[in-house]
């Protein structure tokens, strides 16, 4: 039976290029993935204690739609004890399904039709697709790596046309490991202030930089008032699992985030909410272990790679390499494939991330030492072989 075909704008939207190569991986073995952004850790004993002790109690219901006001509590808490951020818990912060939700939810609150969003690529796979599925209108602007894949101000300046409604920042980035300094977001606020505009900032990455210091967009002067601030448990605590991120901003797009929130997920799960009750509250130490061994995987994989001839600058946060592999003549995807079939070693094509991605390849770190070194040699045999 021919049925009418389905929604245009999800047909014409490609699927996540990051999962591509990890069903054929997922046969081999002794294949070695740079592939996946998670952490390789188990989520800290302490935060997995703290669920079993609230499932061991019964805590297995419903929680508010803004999310348990516990939890609420301890991030505003923690927002400005760290970073001198004052959020007003009850009408100010959402707890979502990951910053993926909050992401979603952001978009969805602040869009019409045809509205279009400013986002630096490369950049995470959700953004363009959220903005599209919201019914935005994405306007993408490439970053270089000569520049760090620090987006340029005046390129943002140069975007801007009656229809721009917002710009979506995140760093450290996903997948360049770009860290952002004061004097360009500064800049890029201002841009905001003079064109009023929002800004989504998604500082998922915030606790793992690793030569500078995390600079917090809403802090910075005119930001807070039109800045929607993203951030969760994933990657700082290896949570992924739990799916629990929070939205922080102005009570009324708050409010309209929690609106759809509300009758499509009504909350956030509870088991998760506990758990990153407990992460929040007492999970620093560990937290800190891991970033401190990512760390120092990062300088074993960049060296590694520049090493084998695939330059590659030195990211300042998440756990994420981005070699070039132009000096190979392949394309992205053709280099990921061959090495993929040829070393088993999974990495992900530049250009999953973006245009301007082609002629890179993404690299996790988030995984061991030992695994790390085994696919920097097999990289290295495999770049000497093609080249
Ligand atoms: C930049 C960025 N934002 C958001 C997410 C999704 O995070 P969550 O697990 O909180 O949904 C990721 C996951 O890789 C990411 O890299």
């Amino acid at each position: 039976m021919k049925m009418k075909p389905i929604s245009e704008v999800v047909l014409s939207t490609p699927a996540s290029g990051i999962r591509r190569f990890f069903d054929v991986a997922a046969k081999m073995p002794d294949a070695i993935s740079l592939g996946v952004g998670e952490p390789d850790f188990h989520t800290p004993w302490r935060v997995r204690e703290a669920c079993i002790y609230s499932l061991e109690r019964g805590r297995t219901s419903y929680t508010s739609n803004y999310g348990l006001q516990e939890l609420r509590d301890a991030i505003a808490a923690y927002l400005i004890n760290n970073e001198q951020l004052e959020y007003n818990p009850d009408n100010q912060i959402l707890i979502t399904v990951g910053v993926s939700e909050a992401m979603d939810l952001a978009m969805r609150a602040l869009l019409n039709p045809g509205d279009e969003v400013i986002c630096p690529e490369p950049c995470y796979v959700s953004y363009k697709p959220c903005i599209l599925f919201a019914g935005g209108v994405p306007v993408v602007i490439p970053t270089t790596a000569q520049a760090e894949f620090r987006v340029d101000p005046d390129r943002i300046r140069a975007a801007i046309t009656p229809k721009t409604k917002a710009l979506l920042i995140s760093y450290p980035s996903n997948p360049t490991g770009a860290v952002a300094t004061r004097e360009m977001l500064q800049e890029i606020v201002a841009i905001a202030v003079e064109h009023d505009l929002y800004i989504i900032t998604d500082e998922i990455y915030d606790r793992l930089t690793y030569d500078t210091t995390h600079v917090c967009l809403p802090t910075l002067q005119g930001a807070y008032d039109r800045t929607i601030y993203l951030n969760g448990f994933s990657k700082a605590y290896a949570m992924t699992g739990w799916r629990i991120g929070y939205a922080a901003g102005p009570e009324d797009v708050i409010e309209a985030m929690m609106k759809i929130h509300q009758y499509t997920m009504l909350c956030a799960p509870i088991m998760g909410q506990m758990a990153a009750l407990e992460a929040i509250n007492h999970g620093y130490d560990d937290s800190q272990e891991m970033i401190e061994q990512y760390n120092q995987r990062r300088r074993v994989i960049v060296r590694g790679l520049n090493d084998a001839g695939l330059p590659c600058f030195m990211p300042g946060g998440a756990f994420y390499a981005f070699p070039s592999i132009k000096e190979t003549g392949l394309s992205s995807e053709e280099f990921s494939e061959r090495l993929l079939m040829e070393e088993k070693v999974v990495v992900v094509p530049g250009n999953a991330f973006g245009d301007c991605g082609e002629g890179y390849v993404r690299c996790s770190y988030a995984t061991s030492i030992e695994k790390i070194e085994q696919a920097l040699l097999r990289i290295a045999r495999f770049v000497k072989k093609v080249s």
